[in-house]
């Protein structure tokens, strides 16, 4: 038992020097990764920690850039290709920006990997990292409808409804899948929306950002629940519900059932404290990892995991994706697992 355990100690430390040098080419020269992410939430920038950290492991150099918005990012990838990297990794403010930008990278020959978010009408993008994003909107959607026994005709409960920004595809996603399983209990009135501003666009939040959601929820409350309890909320991320829960907290209103995503600190928290029912989290390492084989892939000409090769048709081609599965935290499991 010993033996195999030095035997293992062995191979690790062989398996680990034969991994350290990957950042380097033959010649001995060091590769570089630009990585482009926005800055918009937190959950970005644990990502950027952790890929970084991972890349530099391996020995890659980092060129990492954050940016709030989309002519910034903009500007930073066109810097990026100047510097001629081995591999751009853009997570996209806006999915469909990148469109001229990106021809210079494929004149240049720079693969470039898309994180967490497509890009969308660009041949220029070699593969996608991501989580599964229609499972996060039927999650969510389940989450709600077992939550409130919908399935056994419980109700009427008053809903109102947020989603992402309009220029992130994932938003839409999130929001499609989590109404095709919600949209029966509309239509029979087992749900009630108030307000009445159910499309995408009536309760997009621009940009991501939760302040932008602020004023929405402000008005919603005044407006529809002085007097009727608003009793379930789709909040489309943990940053924007953090941000509703805030607000009827301020109005004197019980807390509702309310979705999350990411698996910020402070949503782990809020489930804890019994304010906000469920997260679906999103663990940066598990993607980072798989994101790294890609830009190996892309450097060295290994084989990268891949697990989609039909779900993302980006207008131009169908980028072979790899796509994590999340995972959902509400009370139950809460404390059995550290927030990333
Ligand atoms: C991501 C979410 C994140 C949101 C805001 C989306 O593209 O999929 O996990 O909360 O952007 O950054």
């Amino acid at each position: 038992m010993k033996f195999a355990k030095i035997i293992c100690a062995t191979l690790l430390l062989i398996f680990a020097a034969a991994l350290s040098g990957c950042g380097s080419s033959s010649t001995g020269e060091v590769r570089t990764v630009a990585i482009c992410f926005p800055n918009t939430t937190s959950s970005w920038q644990r990502n950027g920690d952790s890929l970084q950290k991972l890349l530099e492991d391996e020995g890659f150099k980092i060129d990492m850039q954050f940016s709030a918005t989309v002519a910034e990012q903009q500007q930073q990838v066109k810097d990026a290709i100047a510097k001629n990297p081995n591999c751009i990794v853009i997570g996209a403010i806006d999915s469909e920006a990148f469109v001229d930008v990106l021809q210079d990278a494929s004149k240049k020959n720079i693969p470039v990997i898309a994180f967490d978010r497509i890009l969308l009408n660009t041949d220029a993008v070699s593969y996608y990292a991501s989580f599964d994003n229609g499972a996060i909107g039927d999650g969510m959607g389940e989450y709600i409808e077992a939550a409130l026994n919908l399935k056994s005709g419980a109700g009427p409960y008053n809903m109102e409804l947020f989603a992402g920004a309009p220029t992130d595809k994932n938003a839409h996603i999130f929001f499609a899948n989590t109404m095709k399983i919600l949209e029966p209990y509309f239509r029979n009135g087992q749900l009630v929306c108030r307000s009445g501003q159910n499309t995408f666009e009536q309760v997009a939040v621009a940009d991501w950002n939760s302040e932008n959601a602020r004023p929405r929820i402000k008005d919603l409350l005044n407006r529809f629940y002085t007097s009727e309890t608003l009793n379930v909320v789709l909040s489309p991320n943990d940053d924007i519900a953090g941000v509703i829960l805030d607000e009827m907290e301020k109005a004197g209103k019980s807390y509702p059932v309310i979705s999350g995503l990411d698996g910020d600190p402070a949503a782990f928290e809020r489930i804890r404290q019994g304010k906000q029912t469920f997260t679906i989290s999103k663990d940066p390492d598990v993607l980072t990892a798989k994101c790294v084989r890609m830009i190996k892939a892309v450097v060295e000409g290994t084989q990268p995991d891949i697990n989609d090769v039909t779900n993302y048709n980006n207008g131009v081609k169908i980028v072979p994706a790899y796509l994590c599965t999340p995972m959902i935290i509400d009370k139950t499991n809460v404390n059995s697992l550290a927030a990333k």
